[in-house]
């Protein structure tokens, strides 16, 4: 491909990028694959929301010849080599990788160094007075060297983390020869676990925890369990199959279906299935439980002014019918999204960072074997709101520290693809 066409494509191209960033919205876009000078057609799936109208000088890199390369390359020796090494590959920790990273997003990024806007300052001390043209030709640079090799390491433990769900079975564990395996009770006067909001499940063991809500049993139980286990407690109840309790329900069926019209506008009109995170679905509820929450809320022994009018209003007669109708209705699992491994996080982020983190877009950085204290540090710098991107902002909201490390540790392993396996009809920028 002769350097002509390639520029005819960075036209396209860039008319492509141009035309989507107006509607600022999060559009698909369909890119040509150049591969080893054959055009391919592929059709790519993009979703990177372009912020406001993209300024004609930020694809102006896609144009680079090769004598801004060698110019750039004298830009990297005097000013970048001493962090990020003369190839681009870093050796220190902390420094990014920047061989083979995509050209656009390289330029981008040192201009908002420059405005400060990463709050790094040996990186903003470094650009802030450099021209736009020195930007530019030194981003062409590091973009035509060779990616760094992957991270190559033996050790599963920061790939394999546990999820959330894993760890909750496990932590659960203790909890499943009283109040069954997978949280249905066959052991009168112990409650099911399944069928409510976590919310509500860890609202009810901190209240164990604090005493509010007295039982020494339950407080001794509880009491060790740090706040990530009983998350992940609560977590692996609400994904629990839910069934009925194992216990008999002695009590007039029909009865208590009648008295429990007065429940049903907290407590859910589909036999006590609830839609509020805060109140607790009834339906399933092991009966002897049932009764003698109604008496310990009446005899305010648990202490909650939102059941003690309803528990006064209820009869032992009409609380043992309820029990029975609740106990005979078929619970529901609540609302709550499986929690992803980082395998399946891997593969959302790819839809922007390109297939195992080699992005096709020269605005979207690869992820593929950069340094993996890099790649934790900026993740979290996201999470905090520290360092600000629309997309990443959103993306890393759900990201806890496993996952970060997760994810971190699986894209620094990632082979790396440097520019030929770019969407980009850039000029070729080696010779
Ligand atoms: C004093 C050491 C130092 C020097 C000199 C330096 N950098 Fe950096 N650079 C860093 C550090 C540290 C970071 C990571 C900062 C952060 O987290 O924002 C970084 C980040 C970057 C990034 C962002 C990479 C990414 O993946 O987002 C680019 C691009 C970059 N440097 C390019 C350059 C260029 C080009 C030069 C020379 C003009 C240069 N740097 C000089 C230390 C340096
Ligand atoms: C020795 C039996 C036993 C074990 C073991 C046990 N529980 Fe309980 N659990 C009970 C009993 C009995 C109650 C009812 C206490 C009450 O009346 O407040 C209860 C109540 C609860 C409740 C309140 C349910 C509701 O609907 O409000 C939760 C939540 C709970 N347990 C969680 C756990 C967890 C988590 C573990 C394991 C760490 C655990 N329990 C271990 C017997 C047990
Ligand atoms: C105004 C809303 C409201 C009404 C009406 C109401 N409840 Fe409740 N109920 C709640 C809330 C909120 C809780 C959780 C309180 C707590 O944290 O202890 C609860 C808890 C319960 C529990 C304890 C469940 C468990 O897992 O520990 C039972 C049993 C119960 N309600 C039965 C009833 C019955 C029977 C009626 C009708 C006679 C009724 N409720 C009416 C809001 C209501
Ligand atoms: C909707 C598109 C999109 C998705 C999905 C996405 N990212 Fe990003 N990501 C971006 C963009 C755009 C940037 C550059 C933002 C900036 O300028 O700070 C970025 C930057 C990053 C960076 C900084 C790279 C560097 O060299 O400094 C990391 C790390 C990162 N993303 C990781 C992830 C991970 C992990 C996921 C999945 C949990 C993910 N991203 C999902 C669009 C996305």
């Amino acid at each position: 491909m002769t350097v002509k066409e390639c520029r005819l494509f960075g036209q396209l191209f860039e008319e492509m990028l141009m035309k989507r960033s107006v509607g600022s919205v999060v559009m698909k876009i369909f890119g040509m694959v150049l591969v080893g000078g054959l055009l391919a057609a592929a059709v790519l799936a993009q979703t990177i929301t372009a912020g406001g109208a993209a300024d004609p000088m930020d694809f102006k890199i896609l144009y680079a010849t090769p004598q801004d390369v060698v110019e750039g390359k004298q830009v990297a020796l005097t000013m970048c080599a001493g962090c990020h090494g003369s190839n681009g590959v870093s050796t220190q920790k902390g420094v990014p990788n920047i061989a083979g990273q995509r050209p656009v997003y390289l330029h981008l990024e040192l201009k908002v160094y420059q405005k400060g806007g990463r709050g790094n300052k040996s990186m903003t001390n470094t650009v802030k007075y450099m021209n736009d043209d020195a930007i530019m030709k030194v981003s062409a640079y590091y973009a035509s060297q060779d990616p760094a090799e992957p991270l190559r390491s033996t050790s599963k433990a920061d790939v394999g983390k546990p999820n959330a769900m894993t760890a909750g079975k496990a932590a659960a564990a203790a909890c499943g020869g009283c109040h069954g395996d997978a949280g249905v009770s066959s052991i009168a006067g112990t409650p099911s676990l399944i069928g409510s909001d976590p919310k509500y499940l860890i609202a009810a063991i901190s209240a164990y925890k604090s005493g509010e809500r007295k039982h020494d049993m339950m407080k001794a139980l509880v009491s060790g369990l740090t706040e990530a286990e009983v998350s992940n407690i609560a977590l692996y109840y609400a994904l629990q199959a839910p069934d009925r309790a194992k216990t008999p329900a002695p009590g007039n069926v029909a009865a208590g279906k009648t008295a429990a019209a007065s429940c049903s506008g907290c407590h859910g009109g589909d036999g006590g299935v609830s839609v509020n995170p805060a109140t607790p679905s009834l339906a399933g509820q092991e009966a002897q439980y049932f009764i003698a929450a109604l008496r310990a809320y009446k005899d305010g022994a648990r202490n909650n002014a939102t059941m003690k009018g309803p528990a006064t209003a209820v009869d032992e007669a009409t609380a043992k019918n309820l029990a029975a109708y609740y106990a005979s209705q078929t619970p529901k699992a609540p609302q709550v999204g499986k929690p992803l491994s980082v395998a399946e996080w891997a593969e959302r982020c790819d839809r922007c960072h390109g297939v195992n983190g080699n992005s096709t877009d020269p605005r979207a950085p690869a992820l593929a074997a950069q340094r993996v204290d890099y790649l934790e540090r900026v993740m979290l710098a996201y999470k905090k709101g520290e360092r600000k991107s629309k997309e990443m902002a959103v993306m890393s909201d759900g990201l806890d520290d496993d996952l970060i490390t997760g994810l971190s540790n699986h894209y620094a392993r990632q082979k790396a693809r440097g520019l030929a396996y770019m969407i980009l009809p850039l000029v070729p920028l080696k010779k």
